[in-house]
């Protein structure tokens, strides 16, 4: 197939770019910087300029490709901004949407997130509403993973994967990410609330398969959602590094997600199907 992967040089794109190379696809891969062109060139892929708030150039770019399908994987977190994150949800989806219909692709694969769902009893599955009626400090994050959502289920072929939290190689839970540093550092505190966790690798090959998969929204995440009193102090003794304090409280939607559609109906299998092994990898 012709792919187009929007935002190749970040985490998941650079464990992703290989996977598709190896199987035969002819990529394309945007970067906002020239810099990160032999970057993407070592990875098996073309590299091409673009920042996703240009949008004449965006496309010109995707008319210059003809993707078959475009995989998006746009964020805006190197330097943990979360407004430029949420702008990069609403804004650039919008823009890459709108590229995408215009040249007639048909197809767009897209990054979510597994953690936006309202909250309940036990770790939820895709049919869960977005938590659209959460208070202030969190309608932002879910109100930009609704817009990103809707943008990319217009296509005639939308797939939205829900990743779980990054974890391994790049991601900030690796060993020299930050997380990792706030844990050493005594600055984490391990409460009730429930995550769910997905190795990179296991996100970059659920996206690979995801080329084959029906239209809809599918949870990439790991076999045992946890709460942070039990996944902490695992973590921390994979870094060498005492356990974290903890407390008893909940935010309610940290409940953790589901994958037994993408294990089940898609056949998905993940490497890593617990960050108990994962961590210590
Ligand atoms: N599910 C999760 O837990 C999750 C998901 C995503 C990220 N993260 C965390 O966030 C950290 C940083 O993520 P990251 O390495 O993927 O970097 P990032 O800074 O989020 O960038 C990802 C990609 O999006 C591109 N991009 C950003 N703004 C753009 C714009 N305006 N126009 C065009 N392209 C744009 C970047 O381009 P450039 O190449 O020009 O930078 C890059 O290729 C990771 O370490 C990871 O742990 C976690």
């Amino acid at each position: 197939m012709n792919i187009l992967v929007a935002g190749a040089a970040g985490v998941i794109g650079r464990r992703l770019l290989p996977l598709l190379a190896k199987d035969g696809h002819n990529v394309v891969g945007t970067t906002r910087q020239a810099s990160k062109s032999s970057l993407i060139e070592e990875l098996g892929a073309s590299p091409v300029v673009v920042d996703v708030f240009d949008r004449e150039e965006l496309h010109r770019v995707v008319r210059a490709t003809q993707p078959d399908v475009i995989i998006h994987q746009l964020t805006d977190l190197g330097d943990r901004d979360f407004v430029a994150n949420g702008r990069i949800r609403r804004v650039g989806t919008r823009n890459l949407v709108d590229a995408a219909r215009a040249v007639g692709v048909r197809r767009m694969i897209a990054q979510s997130i597994a953690w936006a769902y309202a909250p309940g009893e036990g770790p939820a599955d895709e049919s869960v509403p977005l938590d659209v009626e959460s208070p202030l400090s969190r309608r932002g994050l879910v109100e930009s993973i609704q817009a990103l959502e809707q943008a990319v289920l217009e296509m005639e072929h939308g797939i939205v994967l829900r990743y779980g939290l990054f974890y391994g190689p790049g991601t900030w839970y690796a060993p020299d990410g930050f997380i990792a540093e706030q844990v050493r550092h005594g600055e984490s505190i391990a409460n009730e609330g429930v995550t769910s966790f997905v190795h990179i690798d296991d996100a970059a090959r659920a996206t690979l398969e995801a080329l084959v998969w029906p239209a809809g929204i599918v949870n990439i995440v790991d076999d045992e959602p946890a709460s942070g009193s039990c996944w902490l102090p695992v973590y921390a003794a994979a870094l060498n590094t005492p356990a974290p304090p903890v407390d008893s409280t909940r935010p309610p939607f940290a409940r953790g997600a589901l994958n037994t559609k993408a294990r089940q109906r898609l056949n998905w299998q993940p490497i890593y199907p617990s960050w108990r092994d994962g961590f210590a990898k």
